[in-house]
């Protein structure tokens, strides 16, 4: 039997006993408490609060503008809707890369007001010192390496990175530190299939990727893309398991036609 299926509760223990086993680990993003509830009860192992939740949920162009009072809602009501799952939540831009004393703040009001687990980072060698403040406190720290969106203004661009060998040095370097230092996994973005792989194969924390092929330890998607509510972004790595986007449009259609034709509420749809 799967790991998975055997355990009440994901820990960041259980899921490095999946990565020594070989078995990939499934993470998806949520924002809410009635979405987290149905991942949760579905069985997946992370939920991921992003802070795409700046785009998904707010409609905002980049992740920059979420802040950290959000993410406490958005987290703190994924966490009422879970039983079993393990809960990492996203620092927003601008709450950890100032000093390690601010990143250690954010993280315990995550932490404590939130009911949370564990906490993710964007970055590598250049927030070590704030890593090392966090996890000094007892908190778990998910890395991010590769397509870091909260330096999207530096990228200039969404496409993909570390194709050249200076660049895909530097993020491997990040990978080793990230593990070296004690975060409990890594989230790989968009970079070659090879190079994650590389990555996956050379540290023992599990690597999840999103846009970063098969050769990693499990695999990330934000919850809206996957389900197909956001039907213009539609990048080669997602996968859609859904058309929610048409189905609930047309149920929002039906009802108005319904509402205009005064069809709804029938005798038995009233007191
Ligand atoms: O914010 C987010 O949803 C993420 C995933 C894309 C990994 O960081």
């Amino acid at each position: 039997m799967s790991i998975h299926k055997k355990v009440k509760r994901i820990t960041t223990h259980i899921l490095q006993e999946m990565k020594h086993n070989g078995e990939k680990i499934s993470m998806l993003t949520a924002y809410d408490y009635s979405m987290a509830k149905i991942v949760d009860e579905a069985g997946i192992d992370i939920i991921l609060v992003g802070d795409s939740a700046s785009n998904v949920m707010a409609g905002h162009e980049t992740t920059l503008p979420i802040t950290l009072d959000q993410m406490i809602y958005h987290a703190s009501s994924v966490v009422r809707g879970i039983s079993r799952t393990l809960v990492v939540v996203d620092l927003p831009f601008g709450t950890y890369q100032g000093d390690s004393k601010a990143a250690l703040n954010s993280s315990i009001r995550i932490m404590k007001e939130s009911g949370a687990h564990a906490v993710k980072l964007e970055g590598g060698h250049q927030i070590k010192e704030s890593i090392e403040r966090i996890l000094s406190a007892g908190i778990p720290v998910m890395g991010h390496l590769g397509l870091t969106p909260q330096s999207i203004y530096k990228f200039g661009t969404y496409t993909v990175r570390a194709k050249e060998e200076e660049e895909a040095n530097t993020l491997l370097n990040d990978a080793k530190l990230l593990e070296e230092i004690g975060c409990f996994a890594i989230v790989l973005e968009k970079v070659p299939a090879k190079l994650a792989q590389r990555v996956a194969e050379s540290i023992s924390i599990p690597v999840i990727g999103i846009g970063a092929g098969a050769g990693v330890d499990g695999q990330v998607l934000v919850l809206h893309d996957m389900l197909g509510i956001t039907h213009e972004f539609s990048p080669r790595f997602l996968r859609r398991y859904h058309s929610l986007y048409e189905e609930m449009k047309g149920a929002v259609e039906n009802y108005i036609s319904d509402v205009k034709s005064k069809s709804f509420p029938n005798d038995k749809e009233q007191y």
